[in-house]
């Protein structure tokens, strides 16, 4: 199994059935000699720099009905809100002062948000802070609007595909959402000139190792600037109530696979990691990832913002979460930085 792992490590993929083969059999020594490589190469690209983003979960009105997702519309029990431009424009300034230098707008799939008010959205943050990124992760638009975010200013998109395998996304989204569509928005951004974002939850329900070797096959053909990843975790008040989440180990396998498939990509250390475990994201930035997401969302809205079960930093204030990261990146050895965090191209 090491000298697959030797073999990525060079030619940077592996066929469907080595990647199957080692996340099925993989074991803590696998791991850590794969950690090993993966760091390896993150710090010959990044050094030991930790981007951060201001993530701003601006609405939690959502469309859809994702089967694992807490603010779907089904989901009668979470409380709505949403921000308003002057809510968010102070988010902004708050992380500008706190050294952001990109910011993260994110919410369900709410048609309150035309596009004419995300426009004016984007356009007023970018002219109040020109020298910051702005990212969106608000879903599936057509092309127009996409087109018209990116005119507006919008740098970034994150857009998990959520699973490589179309029958597998049938699992887990009301049959009114396809993969197909999926697939064809992150085209879409990615022709518009996006940086893109993709990702998937690992240890969904339904998932296998053929899936995420299929991910993988997935990523390589994408070839995005960004890739988040994050453990599934159950949500009770949503059908998948009762399933196990994803774990710590395949979670952070994978993000080392990533970093070796992918050696530039900007991979966050995400905040689900770090709800299943106390220093998940200090392990995910060990096995290869080079980005954290401090939340900026006002915490009078925190808690309504839940994706999942037990999420983490629902109660702290933005600069609370911005120097607890600080101080656990210091912990082993890297160093936040003041920066936009681009995507190094090779
Ligand atoms: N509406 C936008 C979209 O669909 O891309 C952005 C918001 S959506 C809630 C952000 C991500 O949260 C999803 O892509 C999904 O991967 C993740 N997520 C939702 N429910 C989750 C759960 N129960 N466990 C882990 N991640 C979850
Ligand atoms: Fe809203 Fe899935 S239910 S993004």
């Amino acid at each position: 199994m090491k000298s697959l792992i030797d073999k990525l490590e060079i030619e940077h993929c592996l066929s469907k059935e080595e990647y199957t083969k080692l996340i099925s059999g993989f074991d803590h020594d696998l791991s850590e000699y794969l950690f090993g490589k993966s760091r390896k190469i993150r710090e010959k690209v990044y050094d030991k720099k930790v981007f951060i983003r201001g993530l701003i979960e601006f609405t939690n009105y959502c469309k859809n009905d994702c089967l694992y997702c807490g603010i779907r519309r089904s989901n009668k029990n979470t409380e709505r809100y949403r921000l308003t431009k002057d809510d968010i424009l102070i988010c902004c300034k708050e992380g500008y002062e706190l050294g952001f230098r990109t910011f993260v707008l994110q919410g369900g799939e709410d048609p309150y948000f035309t596009d004419d008010k995300m426009t004016d959205i984007i356009s007023s943050v970018k002219s109040c802070y020109p020298d910051c990124a702005l990212t969106l992760s608000i879903g599936e638009k057509d092309h127009n609007s996409y087109q018209a975010y990116f005119d507006a200013g919008a740098d970034r998109y994150l857009l998990r595909h959520e699973t490589a395998d179309s029958i597998h996304y049938s699992k887990l989204h009301p049959s009114e959402l396809s993969w197909e569509n999926r697939i064809k928005c992150l085209y879409d951004l990615k022709s518009i000139g996006y940086q893109v974002g993709c990702g998937f939850m690992v240890g969904s329900p339904y998932q296998t190792a053929d899936n995420l070797a299929e991910e993988m096959l997935l990523l390589k053909k994408l070839d995005p600037q960004m890739v988040g990843i994050g453990p599934f975790i159950a949500h009770h008040d949503t059908p998948f109530a009762n399933e196990k989440s994803g774990t710590l180990e395949l979670t952070l396998f994978m993000l080392g696979l990533i970093r070796l498939t992918l050696p530039n990509v900007l991979l966050p250390s995400t905040t689900a990691l770090g709800t299943i475990n106390p220093l998940g994201r200090e392990k995910g930035i060990l096995a290869g990832a080079n980005v954290v997401m401090p939340n900026l969302s006002p915490v009078s809205v925190r808690k309504k913002y839940m994706l999942y079960d037990n999420k983490i930093c629902t109660g702290d204030e933005s600069a609370e979460c911005r120097y607890c990261l600080q101080k656990r990146m210091e912990s082993i050895g890297y160093q936040v930085v003041t920066d936009r965090g681009d995507y190094k191209p090779e």
